[in-house]
């Protein structure tokens, strides 16, 4: 019987880290076996500004994964996020002259190749090259041509790109803290793995990563990702405006967000008054529960503006039939849903990670959305299973040595 599989997710988020190591069994299912979390420092809204600071806090989110898991880390899966991603959707073909031929794993291979090297530009780093449809013959569309007939193999791909600065600095900092990334993933493509459902793929749906500095967005639309994009909004906005408006330190007003915040002033059953202590005064004040959800909605309807303005340059929205799917940090706000579904007038649902065992009771929640999503990734690659010889005694994590060149494919 086959080993099981180990694998590492590291998700550098503006306000985390989270570390979590999955294991994948003979059956194919993931089960998250370690995890690991730290305040994230020296990252603003997707870009790293301190260096060493990102370095510590990868650390210290690695070295309690290693404890709860009782493995060494040594590679690992690593998300990008942050306005310096970029994508495109392009068109590639290759024919194989005029009598058919059975579609080989190399036509494939060499099809993604031709797409790569169009698709590299000075100054960024490809992140992705995702075959959204494969066509045969210019009439059947497929999904995977592999054995199939053929003499003309055409696709479509929708490319991820990072700023070569941006994905240089990021490689860097996870390297300096002792891990080696074996593979990047965009936020929007991880998060909508670990909460979408084919469904919604199939019947368009938008998914919005609303996490403390950045909003990632991916739009599916008949099955396939059309669309990726990070935007420097999110909910350490909400915190700022909370910590401007009553003088109160960044802390005290994340705490007061959490504990007390709402997305829709009209919810609120009764205007409680509630205790803080602003800078410079010996006492505290009260301060009516009216006023900091006030300043929640206005800023969650100003980041939905900006988000709304995205959209509205897309032209997909007529694609999108399954409306919209929350997730993020933010998501968690009581009545978040409400207001989003108001303000983009479609359906809304909360979006939570699926399709993993094991500490559920700390991943259920949207903010998981990414990590779960990167080893999910890696679980529905067949590829791995090509690996397990790599998989050996103690040094597990060294399963990544080949299993790089297998997962581009998938990737690429
Ligand atoms: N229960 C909650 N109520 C209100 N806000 C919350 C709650 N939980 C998390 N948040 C907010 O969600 C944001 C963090 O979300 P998340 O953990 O998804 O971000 P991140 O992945 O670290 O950052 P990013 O993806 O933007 O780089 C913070 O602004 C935080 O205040
Ligand atoms: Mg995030």
């Amino acid at each position: 019987m086959e080993k099981d599989k180990v694998i590492v997710a590291v998700d550098i988020g503006t306000s985390k880290i989270t570390t979590v190591v999955g294991d994948i069994d003979e059956l194919g299912d993931l089960h998250i076996i370690g995890f690991g979390e730290s305040k994230s420092r020296g990252i603003d809204r997707g870009v790293i500004t301190k260096p060493n600071d990102v370095i510590r806090s990868i650390k210290e989110s690695v070295s309690q994964a290693e404890t709860t898991s009782g493995y060494k880390i040594v590679d690992a899966i690593v998300n990008v996020g942050g306005p310096h991603l970029e994508f495109q959707n392009d068109k590639e073909f290759l024919t194989f002259g005029v009598s058919q031929k059975e579609i080989t794993h190399e036509d494939i291979e060499a099809l993604h190749n031709k797409v790569i090297s169009k698709a590299a530009k000075e100054h960024f780093e490809i992140i992705h090259v995702l075959a959204k449809r494969y066509i045969l013959d210019d009439e059947n569309a497929v999904i995977d041509p592999e054995g199939m007939l053929g003499s003309k193999l055409e696709a479509e791909f929708h490319i991820v790109l990072d700023k070569l600065n941006s994905y240089y600095n990021l490689r860097k900092v996870v390297e300096n803290a002792g891990i080696r990334p074996v593979r990047f993933v965009a936020n929007p493509i991880a998060s909508a793995v670990s909460v979408l459902y084919n469904e919604e793929k199939e019947m368009g749906v938008i998914l919005l990563d609303i996490g403390g500095g950045t909003t990632d967005i991916a739009i599916y639309c008949e099955d396939s990702i059309e669309y990726t994009k990070s935007i420097p909004v999110g909910g350490n906005q909400i915190t700022m405006d909370i910590a401007h408006r009553f003088r109160i330190s960044k802390d005290d007003a994340e705490a007061l967000k959490r504990e007390h915040g709402v997305a829709i002033l009209e919810a609120l059953e009764e205007n409680e008054v509630l205790s803080i202590y602003p800078r410079g005064y010996d006492e505290s004040v009260d301060i009516e529960k009216a006023e900091l959800i006030d300043t929640i909605e206005a800023r969650l309807l100003d980041i939905f503006d900006v988000i709304k303005k995205e959209l509205s340059e897309t032209n997909l929205l007529n694609r999108v039939n399954a409306g919209i799917v929350l997730t993020g940090g933010v998501a968690n706000i009581p009545y978040i849903r409400e207001l989003a579904e108001e303000s983009f007038k479609t359906d809304v649902r909360i979006g939570k990670p699926k399709d993993y065992r094991g500490f559920s009771e700390k991943l259920s929640y949207p903010q998981y959305a990414t990590s779960v999503g990167m080893l999910t990734m890696l679980k529905n690659d067949s590829n791995i299973a090509l690996s397990s010889e790599l998989n050996t005694g103690n040094n597990i994590f060294n399963l990544w040595k080949k299993l790089t060149e297998t997962v581009r494919s998938w990737f690429y």
